[in-house]
């Protein structure tokens, strides 16, 4: 299967529909895990050229670990409350956060990070890890994207 380049709209529904359609398109048909989030992390990095670092921090046991990315190498484990992922994790919770250097106990990965959004993943009642994106803007995410975000990785639970 070949790539296609698809434009995202601006006006938010109709962004997160898109967004939605291309994750069932490149993770529908896929059974196993690390595929799936691979392709998730591509086509919402192709979502967001803003984004600096897009991917996946799983449950393993007490910590975070790091799964599929694009962006920089990042730190591999992060603690339950410990950092954005480890907060939203912690509280169960998506974290906005419009600058950075102002969430205290933030981990920083790249510091051309001026903002980012963690959302959890759910299945059967339980966190089984977090969506994490970063953006060189300062406030690139909204309230719209947070309960975009939650809906569009629903189908990755
Ligand atoms: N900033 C995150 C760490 C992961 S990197 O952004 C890829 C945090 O504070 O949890």
């Amino acid at each position: 299967m070949s790539y296609i380049e698809v434009d995202y709209p601006q006006q938010k529904d109709a962004f997160y529909a898109l967004l939605e359609q291309q994750l069932a398109l490149y993770t529908g048909d896929e059974t196993n895990e690390t595929a799936r989030l691979a392709n998730a992390s591509a086509v919402i990095a192709q979502a967001f050229p803003n984004a600096n670092w897009v991917g996946f921090y799983l449950v393993d046991g007490e910590q975070l670990v790091l799964g599929p990315f694009q962006g920089k190498p990042a730190v591999s484990r992060i603690g339950c409350g410990k950092g954005v992922c480890g907060t939203a994790w912690k509280e169960r919770k998506s974290q906005v956060v419009r600058d950075v250097s102002c969430f205290a106990g933030h981990i920083a990965c790249d510091c051309n990070t001026h903002s980012e959004i963690v959302v959890p993943l759910w299945r059967d009642g339980a966190v089984w890890g977090v969506l994490d994106m970063d953006s060189v803007e300062m406030g690139a995410f909204t309230e719209d994207d947070r309960i975009g975000l939650e809906r569009a990785v629903r189908a990755l639970g």
